[in-house]
């Protein structure tokens, strides 16, 4: 949700900006604007509609050279995506220019508040409010923008990351956060804010982690940060451990792509040092005591959309090999239906950015119960992590377009790791049992790999159904996890609707949907692990064939019994039941990345939606 940079040093803070906003434009994309100082005053620029609008502006009217500046990139919450309403937000005296990511919720108090001391408000946003009360705060406050942020920040409610800059202190950014990630670069004589390092990776892997409630002032030489108390606050360094190659398409056509041909990779990184050289299993990142591992009475599952739908397959695994009740919860419903968690409760947070706001808040419900915390998350420096009592991480890499891939893989293995990890602590499996099951995930990328090979034939399927009203998806077991991701993901790229079912319920109500020619995607469950699912699972094409359904069936190489069901079979290679959705969930992906292609709509960056969903 909005991306933001801001940048002092010797550069030109244009060029780094813009290139910034370039590399977080996968957060928001309604508008973007930038503010530098120069010559003693604001000059300001902004446009609705992706960064190249700003960019042609920015072309036809120039700014003036600078080394101090700040950008935003929008999705919108309040007021609609307009040239009005994009950030920077300039005070009525033109001192003070605000970008804003989050949601202020006191804001109309104190846009009240304003009016009724006569000031004129130009936008519908939130944000516009701080920009006026920094400016009546800055005399008070000695002229000194630190503190009138101090002074703004403590009347502010709700998710803010905040930068401003004031041209009567030229060399100064000023950043704020309270529940919205703000992350510092360091550099040589020059420092960088951003919601996400990606936007400064291509100058410098050394930042910091800001914490909750820290305000920084950032000039080329030194970064400040304190608390809104204004107590020296502590912060936490940290390396990058990608480079800026990471975070481009690398000779693909969309990051999507890229992103989905880098799954076999982000597997075995994740994968990577997992195994001591005692040969037993250990997690580097999980700061959860044994004892409290071993106390674990049930597992509760956080997160939400593609992270949700891991979850769900974790359950499967989890339950399996640790005999411990897993429950899955959409974040979004967890806080708001009194949950029953306590301290013998493991409440894992799964997010790939590490910034989605019901996730997070999810996780605060979760610890103040006295639940045990961790998080599985790909974002180093991002709040979620931070605040959990444990991190697992993904080390998938940057994952830059909007629609989840690899994030989803890595999710996978790693909850399948902390499943595992607690069957060790607790002796539920053997030694050479885990290492059976690590040794089938450590062929997993290479399998990855072969689906990735073999995949082609999906993309004339895909482009068959483009227009098509509707497309079902059909799975079991840990095939109906992998049947609601396909749905998302066909939903979210390619506008249709899509549906993912559990291939049981269909006769309780969703078979009503099925008529002449609705494809159903059907992820076969493999017939050499239970037969019987396998038997199910052609009883439930039976009967959706019957009502004129077209069958694209994902089957495992060799289940020759699907074919005389199936209108179209893409073929899977053959792995245990549960590393299954790591192999087919891959052409389900590249289902929609074609079908979105075909229809014409710009996959990295569909419609209405953002990467990260830092609003609740
Ligand atoms: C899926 O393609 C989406 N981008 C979305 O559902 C995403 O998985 C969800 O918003 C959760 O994000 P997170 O993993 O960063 O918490």
């Amino acid at each position: 949700m909005c991306g933001i940079v801001g940048y002092v040093g010797e550069k030109q803070a244009l060029e780094v900006v813009v290139s910034g906003l370039r590399r977080l434009e996968y957060r928001g994309y309604d508008s973007a604007g930038v503010a530098v100082i120069a010559d003693g005053r604001l000059e300001v620029r902004k446009k609705a509609g992706k960064l190249v609008n700003l960019e042609t502006l920015l072309g036809e009217d120039p700014l003036p050279q600078s080394t101090t500046g700040i950008g935003h990139t929008r999705w919108a919450t309040h007021g609609g995506p307009t040239d009005r309403n994009a950030h920077p937000h300039v005070s009525e005296d033109q001192q003070v220019a605000v970008i804003h990511n989050g949601i202020i919720e006191n804001f109309a108090e104190l846009r009240d508040e304003l009016q009724a001391a006569g000031v004129h408000l130009s936008s519908e946003t939130d944000t516009e409010v701080v920009a006026h009360l920094l400016s009546k705060a800055i005399p008070a406050a000695g002229f000194d923008l630190v503190e009138a942020m101090r002074a703004v920040c403590r009347r502010l409610e709700g998710a803010f990351t905040l930068l401003a800059v004031d041209p009567r202190q030229p060399d100064l950014v000023v950043g704020a956060r309270r529940n919205s990630p703000l992350v510092v670069g360091l550099g040589k004589g020059e420092n960088f804010l951003a919601s996400d390092v990606a936007a400064f990776v291509e100058y410098t892997r050394d930042a910091l982690e800001l914490g909750q409630d820290q305000i920084v002032a950032l000039t080329s030489g030194e970064v400040v940060v304190i608390d809104f108390d204004g107590n020296p606050a502590e912060v936490r360094p940290f390396t990058i451990d990608w480079d800026a190659s990471a975070a481009e398409k690398g000779g693909h056509d969309l990051f999507m792509l890229k992103e989905i041909a880098e799954q076999p990779k982000a597997v075995a990184d994740s994968l990577r040092g997992r195994i001591g050289q005692d040969g037993h299993l250990q997690l580097d990142e999980m700061r959860l005591a044994d004892a409290d591992l071993r106390a674990v009475s049930k597992v509760v599952v956080i997160a939400c959309g593609t992270a949700a739908h891991a979850g769900m397959v974790a359950k499967y695994a989890v339950e399996h090999w640790t005999r411990i009740p897993v429950e899955v919860e959409l974040a979004s419903e967890f806080r708001y239906r009194d949950p029953i968690v306590g301290p013998d409760t493991l409440v894992i947070a799964i997010s790939q950015s590490g910034e989605t706001m019901d996730t997070l808040m999810a996780l605060r419900h979760a610890k103040a119960q006295g639940a045990r915390t961790l998080a599985i998350c790909n974002t180093v420096g991002s709040t979620i992590p931070r605040e959990a009592d444990a991190v697992v991480y993904t080390y998938a890499g940057p994952e830059i377009a909007v629609a989840s891939t690899k994030a989803f893989l890595t999710q996978i293995i790693a909850s399948y790791l902390v499943g595992l990890y607690l069957a060790q602590v607790r002796g539920t499996m053997f030694a050479d049992e885990i290492r059976a099951i690590m040794d089938d995930l450590n062929d997993m990328p290479q399998k990855v790999d072969l689906v990735l090979d073999t995949v082609e034939p999906v993309r004339a399927i895909a482009r068959e159904f483009a227009n098509a009203p509707s497309v079902l998806f059909i799975g079991r077991h840990v095939g109906f996890p992998v049947a609601l991701e396909g749905a998302l993901k066909l939903k979210e790229l390619a506008y249709m609707h899509a549906e993912g079912f559990a291939a049981g319920e269909l006769k309780h109500g969703p078979i009503a949907l099925i008529e002449d020619g609705v494809p159903v995607v059907v992820i076969m469950p493999s017939p050499r692990g239970r037969a019987v699912l396998h038997d199910k699972m052609i009883s439930a094409i039976q009967e959706v064939r019957a009502r004129g359904a077209v069958i694209i069936a994902i089957a495992e190489e060799g289940d020759e019994k699907i074919v005389a069901f199936s209108d179209h079979v893409i073929r899977v290679p053959i792995v245990p039941t549960l590393m299954q959705p790591l192999v087919s969930t891959v052409p389900l992906q590249v289902f929609a990345c074609e079908m979105a292609t075909a229809k014409g709509h710009d996959v990295d960056q569909p419609r209405n939606l953002a990467k990260s969903v830092t609003v609740e």
